[in-house]
Protein backbone atom coordinates (compact mmCIF):
# COMPACT_ATOMS: atom_id res chain seq x y z
CA UNK A 1 0.00 0.00 0.00
CA UNK A 2 1.29 3.75 -0.87
CA UNK A 3 1.52 5.70 2.49
CA UNK A 4 -0.23 8.69 2.27
CA UNK A 5 1.89 12.05 3.62
CA UNK A 6 1.20 13.84 6.57
CA UNK A 7 2.17 16.69 8.15
CA UNK A 8 3.57 15.34 11.91
CA UNK A 9 1.61 15.50 14.93
CA UNK A 10 1.75 18.57 16.95
CA UNK A 11 1.95 20.92 13.89
CA UNK A 12 -0.03 21.98 11.32
CA UNK A 13 -0.55 23.62 7.54
CA UNK A 14 -1.89 26.88 7.41
CA UNK A 15 -4.04 26.96 4.08
CA UNK A 16 -5.51 29.65 2.39
CA UNK A 17 -9.13 29.56 4.47
CA UNK A 18 -9.72 28.05 7.85
CA UNK A 19 -9.22 24.34 8.36
CA UNK A 20 -9.06 21.67 10.93
CA UNK A 21 -6.00 19.72 12.08
CA UNK A 22 -6.61 17.05 15.18
CA UNK A 23 -10.04 18.43 15.77
CA UNK A 24 -8.91 22.01 16.71
CA UNK A 25 -9.47 25.11 14.34
CA UNK A 26 -6.85 26.63 12.16
CA UNK A 27 -7.47 29.92 10.99
CA UNK A 28 -6.62 30.68 7.72
CA UNK A 29 -3.44 32.52 6.22
CA UNK A 30 -5.52 35.70 6.01
CA UNK A 31 -6.85 35.59 9.55
CA UNK A 32 -2.96 35.31 10.25
CA UNK A 33 -1.05 38.14 7.85
CA UNK A 34 -4.26 40.41 9.38
CA UNK A 35 -3.08 39.19 13.37
CA UNK A 36 0.31 39.47 12.34
CA UNK A 37 0.19 42.72 11.15
CA UNK A 38 -2.29 44.07 14.19
CA UNK A 39 0.27 43.05 16.08
CA UNK A 40 3.25 44.26 14.41
CA UNK A 41 1.15 47.91 14.38
CA UNK A 42 1.09 47.49 17.86
CA UNK A 43 4.96 46.88 18.39
CA UNK A 44 5.34 50.07 16.23
CA UNK A 45 3.26 52.49 18.30
CA UNK A 46 5.91 51.19 21.61
CA UNK A 47 8.53 52.14 18.54
CA UNK A 48 9.67 48.17 18.72
CA UNK A 49 11.90 47.49 16.26
CA UNK A 50 11.81 43.93 14.40
CA UNK A 51 14.52 41.45 14.54
CA UNK A 52 14.65 38.26 13.25
CA UNK A 53 17.13 35.12 14.21
CA UNK A 54 17.44 32.19 12.50
CA UNK A 55 15.33 28.63 13.52
CA UNK A 56 18.49 26.96 13.96
CA UNK A 57 20.72 27.81 16.70
CA UNK A 58 23.47 25.73 18.09
CA UNK A 59 22.16 23.74 21.21
CA UNK A 60 24.88 24.54 23.32
CA UNK A 61 23.28 28.23 22.99
CA UNK A 62 20.25 27.31 23.94
CA UNK A 63 20.94 24.67 26.79
CA UNK A 64 23.21 27.22 28.67
CA UNK A 65 21.04 29.96 27.56
CA UNK A 66 17.01 28.47 28.60
CA UNK A 67 19.18 25.84 31.33
CA UNK A 68 20.32 22.45 31.41
CA UNK A 69 17.51 21.20 34.24
CA UNK A 70 14.79 22.98 32.25
CA UNK A 71 12.03 20.22 30.89
CA UNK A 72 12.63 22.54 27.50
CA UNK A 73 16.26 21.88 27.48
CA UNK A 74 16.22 18.25 29.10
CA UNK A 75 13.23 16.40 27.03
CA UNK A 76 12.11 18.77 24.39
CA UNK A 77 14.65 20.07 21.93
CA UNK A 78 14.52 18.74 18.60
CA UNK A 79 18.01 18.10 17.52
CA UNK A 80 19.22 18.46 14.04
CA UNK A 81 22.75 16.45 13.43
CA UNK A 82 25.41 17.70 11.09
CA UNK A 83 28.21 15.93 11.60
CA UNK A 84 30.40 17.62 14.57
CA UNK A 85 27.75 19.52 14.84
CA UNK A 86 24.63 19.90 16.72
CA UNK A 87 21.59 22.50 15.97
CA UNK A 88 18.43 22.85 17.61
CA UNK A 89 14.95 24.00 16.31
CA UNK A 90 14.54 27.39 18.44
CA UNK A 91 12.20 26.30 21.10
CA UNK A 92 12.16 30.16 22.30
CA UNK A 93 13.80 33.56 21.15
CA UNK A 94 15.01 35.15 24.01
CA UNK A 95 18.62 32.81 23.85
CA UNK A 96 18.89 34.08 20.25
CA UNK A 97 18.07 37.52 20.30
CA UNK A 98 20.42 37.38 23.47
CA UNK A 99 23.24 36.11 21.38
CA UNK A 100 22.38 38.60 18.51
CA UNK A 101 22.87 41.52 20.69
CA UNK A 102 26.17 39.81 22.38
CA UNK A 103 27.06 38.95 18.42
CA UNK A 104 26.82 42.20 16.59
CA UNK A 105 27.61 44.46 19.61
CA UNK A 106 24.05 46.03 19.78
CA UNK A 107 24.88 48.27 22.71
CA UNK A 108 26.81 50.32 20.18
CA UNK A 109 23.61 51.76 18.74
CA UNK A 110 23.78 53.43 21.58
CA UNK A 111 20.44 53.47 24.35
CA UNK A 112 18.51 50.33 24.80
CA UNK A 113 17.41 48.21 22.10
CA UNK A 114 13.44 47.46 21.81
CA UNK A 115 13.25 44.60 19.66
CA UNK A 116 10.29 42.37 18.90
CA UNK A 117 9.78 38.92 17.02
CA UNK A 118 7.12 36.81 15.27
CA UNK A 119 8.13 33.39 14.14
CA UNK A 120 7.90 29.61 14.57
CA UNK A 121 9.24 27.96 17.47
CA UNK A 122 9.43 23.92 18.39
CA UNK A 123 9.38 22.14 21.64
CA UNK A 124 8.54 18.15 21.82
CA UNK A 125 5.62 18.40 24.03
CA UNK A 126 2.76 15.88 24.18
CA UNK A 127 0.42 17.74 21.85
CA UNK A 128 -2.97 18.68 22.98
CA UNK A 129 -5.13 21.70 22.59
CA UNK A 130 -3.27 24.99 23.13
CA UNK A 131 0.08 23.11 23.07
CA UNK A 132 2.08 22.12 19.50
CA UNK A 133 5.16 21.15 18.11
CA UNK A 134 5.58 23.73 16.00
CA UNK A 135 3.73 26.84 17.45
CA UNK A 136 4.01 30.49 16.76
CA UNK A 137 5.74 33.12 19.29
CA UNK A 138 5.54 37.02 19.29
CA UNK A 139 7.31 38.81 21.90
CA UNK A 140 9.67 41.79 22.34
CA UNK A 141 13.19 42.05 24.36
CA UNK A 142 14.28 45.39 25.31
CA UNK A 143 17.91 44.70 26.02
CA UNK A 144 20.39 46.96 27.98
CA UNK A 145 18.33 48.47 30.79
CA UNK A 146 17.94 47.11 34.31
CA UNK A 147 15.11 49.96 35.14
CA UNK A 148 12.22 48.30 36.58
CA UNK A 149 10.17 50.46 33.94
CA UNK A 150 11.41 48.33 31.10
CA UNK A 151 9.48 45.50 32.89
CA UNK A 152 6.58 47.77 33.58
CA UNK A 153 6.76 48.90 29.11
CA UNK A 154 7.29 44.58 28.26
CA UNK A 155 4.10 44.28 30.33
CA UNK A 156 2.19 47.04 28.70
CA UNK A 157 3.02 46.19 25.58
CA UNK A 158 1.91 42.74 25.93
CA UNK A 159 -1.58 44.03 27.07
CA UNK A 160 -1.95 46.30 24.95
CA UNK A 161 -1.58 43.73 22.15
CA UNK A 162 -4.56 41.94 23.36
CA UNK A 163 -6.49 45.33 24.45
CA UNK A 164 -6.01 45.94 20.37
CA UNK A 165 -7.77 42.87 19.67
CA UNK A 166 -10.99 43.42 22.04
CA UNK A 167 -9.99 39.96 24.11
CA UNK A 168 -11.01 40.37 27.80
CA UNK A 169 -10.85 38.64 31.23
CA UNK A 170 -7.30 37.51 31.03
CA UNK A 171 -5.14 37.31 34.18
CA UNK A 172 -2.02 39.12 34.98
CA UNK A 173 0.25 37.44 37.58
CA UNK A 174 3.37 38.85 38.60
CA UNK A 175 6.60 37.44 41.25
CA UNK A 176 9.28 38.42 41.72
CA UNK A 177 12.49 35.56 41.79
CA UNK A 178 14.76 37.36 43.15
CA UNK A 179 18.60 37.07 43.16
CA UNK A 180 19.96 33.94 42.27
CA UNK A 181 21.88 33.65 45.75
CA UNK A 182 18.65 34.59 47.26
CA UNK A 183 16.78 32.00 45.20
CA UNK A 184 19.32 29.64 46.03
CA UNK A 185 18.94 30.33 50.02
CA UNK A 186 15.28 29.69 49.27
CA UNK A 187 15.80 26.47 47.56
CA UNK A 188 17.60 24.95 50.08
CA UNK A 189 15.22 26.08 52.86
CA UNK A 190 12.03 24.56 50.55
CA UNK A 191 13.63 21.75 50.14
CA UNK A 192 14.54 21.03 54.07
CA UNK A 193 10.72 22.24 54.39
CA UNK A 194 9.47 19.20 52.26
CA UNK A 195 11.50 16.20 52.02
CA UNK A 196 9.60 15.36 55.72
CA UNK A 197 6.90 15.32 53.07
CA UNK A 198 8.33 13.64 50.44
CA UNK A 199 6.34 10.38 50.19
CA UNK A 200 2.99 12.82 49.96
CA UNK A 201 4.44 14.11 46.79
CA UNK A 202 4.01 13.10 43.31
CA UNK A 203 6.80 10.88 41.38
CA UNK A 204 7.53 14.39 38.96
CA UNK A 205 7.01 16.21 42.66
CA UNK A 206 10.11 13.77 44.00
CA UNK A 207 12.20 14.69 41.10
CA UNK A 208 11.74 18.08 41.31
CA UNK A 209 12.49 18.15 44.65
CA UNK A 210 15.62 16.67 44.01
CA UNK A 211 16.60 18.48 41.06
CA UNK A 212 14.71 21.90 41.31
CA UNK A 213 12.33 22.10 44.32
CA UNK A 214 11.26 25.87 43.03
CA UNK A 215 9.33 23.71 40.18
CA UNK A 216 7.00 22.30 42.49
CA UNK A 217 5.72 25.54 43.02
CA UNK A 218 3.72 25.83 40.09
CA UNK A 219 2.32 22.42 40.60
CA UNK A 220 -0.97 21.14 38.73
CA UNK A 221 -1.26 18.23 41.52
CA UNK A 222 -4.00 19.13 43.93
CA UNK A 223 -2.64 17.63 47.00
CA UNK A 224 0.78 19.08 46.45
CA UNK A 225 -0.59 22.47 45.66
CA UNK A 226 -2.37 22.09 49.16
CA UNK A 227 0.99 20.85 51.05
CA UNK A 228 2.67 24.07 49.36
CA UNK A 229 0.29 26.44 50.64
CA UNK A 230 2.07 26.51 54.52
CA UNK A 231 5.39 26.37 53.03
CA UNK A 232 8.31 29.02 53.38
CA UNK A 233 7.97 31.63 50.24
CA UNK A 234 10.67 33.31 48.21
CA UNK A 235 9.83 36.78 49.40
CA UNK A 236 10.97 35.76 52.98
CA UNK A 237 14.33 35.32 51.47
CA UNK A 238 15.30 38.50 49.56
CA UNK A 239 17.07 41.29 50.68
CA UNK A 240 16.09 45.11 50.48
CA UNK A 241 16.99 45.64 46.72
CA UNK A 242 15.35 42.83 45.40
CA UNK A 243 12.02 44.32 47.53
CA UNK A 244 12.55 47.83 46.69
CA UNK A 245 13.16 46.56 43.17
CA UNK A 246 9.62 44.72 43.12
CA UNK A 247 7.81 47.76 44.25
CA UNK A 248 8.93 49.99 41.85
CA UNK A 249 7.77 47.51 39.26
CA UNK A 250 4.31 47.45 40.90
CA UNK A 251 4.79 51.29 41.47
CA UNK A 252 4.72 51.58 37.74
CA UNK A 253 2.48 48.89 36.69
CA UNK A 254 -0.34 51.15 38.70
CA UNK A 255 0.51 53.65 37.27
CA UNK A 256 0.02 52.72 34.05
CA UNK A 257 -3.98 51.34 35.04
CA UNK A 258 -2.80 47.73 34.60
CA UNK A 259 -4.33 45.64 37.16
CA UNK A 260 -1.99 42.82 38.43
CA UNK A 261 -2.19 39.96 41.12
CA UNK A 262 0.94 39.09 42.88
CA UNK A 263 1.67 35.52 43.40
CA UNK A 264 4.33 34.13 45.47
CA UNK A 265 3.72 30.68 43.64
CA UNK A 266 5.02 32.05 40.05
CA UNK A 267 8.04 30.61 38.53
CA UNK A 268 8.70 30.10 34.70
CA UNK A 269 10.17 27.01 33.03
CA UNK A 270 12.96 28.73 31.75
CA UNK A 271 16.53 29.28 33.99
CA UNK A 272 17.31 32.66 32.84
CA UNK A 273 14.72 34.63 35.29
CA UNK A 274 15.68 36.75 38.11
CA UNK A 275 13.52 39.47 39.73
CA UNK A 276 10.36 39.91 37.86
CA UNK A 277 8.39 37.28 36.72
CA UNK A 278 4.85 37.32 35.14
CA UNK A 279 2.22 35.47 33.19
CA UNK A 280 -1.05 36.36 31.47
CA UNK A 281 -3.69 33.41 31.91
CA UNK A 282 -6.91 33.53 29.92
CA UNK A 283 -10.21 31.82 31.40
CA UNK A 284 -10.60 30.72 27.50
CA UNK A 285 -7.86 28.22 27.14
CA UNK A 286 -8.63 25.54 29.33
CA UNK A 287 -5.57 23.43 30.83
CA UNK A 288 -2.77 25.52 28.77
CA UNK A 289 -4.17 28.47 30.15
CA UNK A 290 -1.16 30.66 29.30
CA UNK A 291 -1.49 33.46 26.83
CA UNK A 292 1.83 34.51 27.17
CA UNK A 293 4.52 34.80 29.72
CA UNK A 294 8.02 36.63 30.48
CA UNK A 295 10.17 38.32 33.19
CA UNK A 296 13.77 39.97 33.45
CA UNK A 297 16.78 38.04 32.34
CA UNK A 298 20.25 40.22 33.52
CA UNK A 299 22.31 37.27 34.24
CA UNK A 300 21.57 35.57 30.65
CA UNK A 301 24.11 37.32 28.64
CA UNK A 302 27.15 36.46 31.37
CA UNK A 303 25.60 32.41 31.13
CA UNK A 304 26.39 32.64 27.55
CA UNK A 305 29.89 33.87 28.10
CA UNK A 306 29.47 37.60 28.16
CA UNK A 307 31.34 39.55 30.19
CA UNK A 308 29.74 42.77 29.52
CA UNK A 309 26.62 43.85 31.41
CA UNK A 310 23.74 42.27 29.30
CA UNK A 311 20.37 43.39 31.05
CA UNK A 312 17.16 42.53 29.36
CA UNK A 313 13.28 42.02 29.66
CA UNK A 314 10.68 40.72 27.74
CA UNK A 315 7.78 38.35 27.07
CA UNK A 316 6.67 35.92 24.39
CA UNK A 317 3.16 35.17 23.56
CA UNK A 318 1.26 31.85 22.21
CA UNK A 319 0.16 33.49 18.57
CA UNK A 320 -2.46 29.46 18.33
CA UNK A 321 -3.49 30.79 21.72
CA UNK A 322 -4.43 34.46 20.84
CA UNK A 323 -6.20 33.08 18.02
CA UNK A 324 -8.39 30.42 20.67
CA UNK A 325 -9.17 33.51 22.26
CA UNK A 326 -10.21 35.28 19.85
CA UNK A 327 -12.83 32.45 18.91
CA UNK A 328 -13.90 31.86 21.89
CA UNK A 329 -14.74 35.46 22.66
CA UNK A 330 -16.14 35.71 19.66
CA UNK A 331 -13.71 38.24 17.69
CA UNK A 332 -13.85 37.72 14.58
CA UNK A 333 -10.41 37.93 12.13
CA UNK A 334 -10.84 38.67 8.36
CA UNK A 335 -10.71 35.04 6.54
CA UNK A 336 -9.82 36.57 3.04
CA UNK A 337 -8.02 39.33 2.02
CA UNK A 338 -9.83 42.07 0.08
CA UNK A 339 -9.82 41.38 -3.85
CA UNK A 340 -10.52 44.59 -5.78
CA UNK A 341 -11.56 43.03 -9.48
CA UNK A 342 -12.73 39.30 -10.41
CA UNK A 343 -13.15 39.11 -14.35
CA UNK A 344 -16.02 36.84 -14.77
CA UNK A 345 -15.36 35.78 -18.91
CA UNK A 346 -17.50 33.90 -20.98
CA UNK A 347 -15.69 32.04 -24.60
CA UNK A 348 -12.41 32.51 -25.55
CA UNK A 349 -11.95 35.82 -26.79
CA UNK A 350 -13.70 36.83 -23.45
CA UNK A 351 -10.68 35.03 -21.68
CA UNK A 352 -8.22 36.08 -23.50
CA UNK A 353 -9.52 39.37 -22.64
CA UNK A 354 -9.78 38.62 -19.02
CA UNK A 355 -6.05 37.69 -18.84
CA UNK A 356 -5.16 40.65 -20.38
CA UNK A 357 -7.11 43.44 -18.46
CA UNK A 358 -6.05 41.65 -15.37
CA UNK A 359 -2.24 42.30 -16.22
CA UNK A 360 -3.05 45.45 -17.04
CA UNK A 361 -5.11 46.13 -13.46
CA UNK A 362 -2.04 44.74 -11.39
CA UNK A 363 0.21 47.06 -13.25
CA UNK A 364 -1.47 49.89 -11.86
CA UNK A 365 -1.44 48.29 -8.69
CA UNK A 366 -5.03 46.79 -8.26
CA UNK A 367 -6.08 43.34 -6.97
CA UNK A 368 -7.53 41.19 -9.70
CA UNK A 369 -8.46 37.69 -10.59
CA UNK A 370 -10.18 35.42 -13.18
CA UNK A 371 -10.99 31.91 -13.59
CA UNK A 372 -8.97 29.40 -15.02
CA UNK A 373 -11.05 26.16 -15.65
CA UNK A 374 -14.05 27.74 -18.31
CA UNK A 375 -16.26 27.54 -15.85
CA UNK A 376 -20.21 28.74 -16.48
CA UNK A 377 -20.76 32.67 -15.80
CA UNK A 378 -22.56 31.21 -12.15
CA UNK A 379 -19.70 29.32 -11.28
CA UNK A 380 -16.91 32.11 -11.94
CA UNK A 381 -20.04 34.71 -10.05
CA UNK A 382 -19.51 32.36 -7.22
CA UNK A 383 -15.93 32.56 -7.13
CA UNK A 384 -15.77 36.53 -7.14
CA UNK A 385 -17.88 35.76 -3.82
CA UNK A 386 -15.92 33.60 -2.21
CA UNK A 387 -12.98 35.90 -2.71
CA UNK A 388 -14.38 38.52 -1.52
CA UNK A 389 -14.21 40.98 -4.82
CA UNK A 390 -15.10 44.34 -4.74
CA UNK A 391 -15.88 44.46 -8.22
CA UNK A 392 -17.12 41.79 -11.15
CA UNK A 393 -15.72 42.84 -14.56
CA UNK A 394 -18.60 40.34 -16.55
CA UNK A 395 -18.17 39.61 -20.38
CA UNK A 396 -19.41 37.74 -23.22
CA UNK A 397 -18.58 37.44 -26.56
CA UNK A 398 -21.10 39.18 -28.09
CA UNK A 399 -20.61 41.81 -25.51
CA UNK A 400 -16.59 42.29 -26.37
CA UNK A 401 -17.63 42.10 -29.83
CA UNK A 402 -19.94 45.41 -29.18
CA UNK A 403 -16.95 46.87 -27.24
CA UNK A 404 -19.09 46.50 -23.88
CA UNK A 405 -18.50 45.43 -20.58
CA UNK A 406 -20.45 45.09 -17.69
CA UNK A 407 -18.99 46.70 -14.16
CA UNK A 408 -21.02 44.88 -10.87
CA UNK A 409 -20.36 46.63 -7.54
CA UNK A 410 -20.36 43.37 -5.46
CA UNK A 411 -21.68 44.55 -2.32
CA UNK A 412 -24.62 47.10 -3.59
CA UNK A 413 -25.16 44.27 -6.50
CA UNK A 414 -25.42 47.77 -8.30
CA UNK A 415 -24.47 46.97 -12.41
CA UNK A 416 -23.46 49.34 -15.18
CA UNK A 417 -22.56 48.90 -19.00
CA UNK A 418 -19.23 50.35 -19.45
CA UNK A 419 -17.01 50.99 -22.65
CA UNK A 420 -15.12 47.87 -22.69
CA UNK A 421 -11.41 50.38 -23.27
CA UNK A 422 -12.47 52.78 -20.87
CA UNK A 423 -13.58 49.92 -17.79
CA UNK A 424 -10.53 49.35 -16.05
CA UNK A 425 -9.14 53.16 -16.09
CA UNK A 426 -12.50 53.47 -14.83
CA UNK A 427 -12.47 50.87 -11.78
CA UNK A 428 -9.11 52.29 -10.87
CA UNK A 429 -11.09 55.66 -10.64
CA UNK A 430 -13.38 54.37 -8.46
CA UNK A 431 -10.61 52.76 -5.72
CA UNK A 432 -8.71 55.44 -5.28
CA UNK A 433 -11.36 57.69 -4.62
CA UNK A 434 -13.16 55.19 -2.10
CA UNK A 435 -9.24 54.47 -0.80
CA UNK A 436 -8.70 58.57 -0.59
CA UNK A 437 -12.17 58.73 1.29
CA UNK A 438 -11.99 55.57 3.06
CA UNK A 439 -15.27 55.45 1.87
CA UNK A 440 -17.24 52.24 0.45
CA UNK A 441 -16.36 51.59 -3.18
CA UNK A 442 -19.48 52.72 -5.33
CA UNK A 443 -19.91 53.62 -8.97
CA UNK A 444 -20.42 56.70 -10.47
CA UNK A 445 -22.10 56.69 -13.93
CA UNK A 446 -19.62 56.69 -16.71
P1 LIG B 1 7.30 30.53 27.61
O1 LIG B 1 6.40 30.75 28.79
O2 LIG B 1 8.02 29.25 27.54
O3 LIG B 1 8.30 31.74 27.61
O4 LIG B 1 6.46 30.68 26.27
C1 LIG B 1 5.72 31.86 26.01
C2 LIG B 1 4.38 31.52 25.43
O5 LIG B 1 4.53 30.71 24.27
C3 LIG B 1 3.47 30.70 26.33
O6 LIG B 1 2.79 31.51 27.26
C4 LIG B 1 2.51 30.10 25.32
O7 LIG B 1 1.49 31.02 24.96
C5 LIG B 1 3.40 29.86 24.11
N1 LIG B 1 3.83 28.46 24.04
C6 LIG B 1 4.86 27.89 24.68
N2 LIG B 1 4.96 26.58 24.37
C7 LIG B 1 3.97 26.32 23.50
C8 LIG B 1 3.54 25.16 22.79
N3 LIG B 1 4.17 23.99 22.89
N4 LIG B 1 2.44 25.26 21.98
C9 LIG B 1 1.80 26.44 21.84
N5 LIG B 1 2.17 27.57 22.46
C10 LIG B 1 3.24 27.51 23.29
C11 LIG B 1 9.29 31.93 26.67
O8 LIG B 1 9.38 31.30 25.66
C12 LIG B 1 10.22 33.08 27.01
N6 LIG B 1 11.22 33.19 25.92
C13 LIG B 1 9.44 34.36 27.18
C14 LIG B 1 10.29 35.57 27.43
C15 LIG B 1 10.63 36.51 26.53
N7 LIG B 1 10.87 35.87 28.57
C16 LIG B 1 11.56 36.98 28.41
N8 LIG B 1 11.44 37.39 27.17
Amino acid sequence: MTKTWRNIRGAFDILPWASVADGAAVPGSAAWRYVEDAIRQTMARFRFEEIRTPILEEEGLIARGVGEGTDIVAKEMFVVDRGRDRYVLRPEVTAPVMRAWLQHRLEQRGGVQRLYYIGPCFRAERPQKGRYRQFHQFGCEIVGSDDPRADAEAIALMLTVYDAFGVTGSRLRINTLGLPEERRRYAAALRDWLEPHRNALSETGRRRLDKNPLRLLDTKDEREQALLRDAPLLVDFTGEPTRSRYESVKQCLDEAGIDFEEDAMLVRGLDYYMHTAFELDSPDLGAQSALAGGGRYDLLGAALGSDRPAPGTGFAAGMERLFLALDAQGLSVPETASLDVFLVALGRDAQQWAFREAQRLRREGASASFDLKGRSMKAQMREAHRQGALFALIAGESELAAGVVQLKNMDSGEQTQLPADAAPTHILQCLGDARANDAPVSIPSP
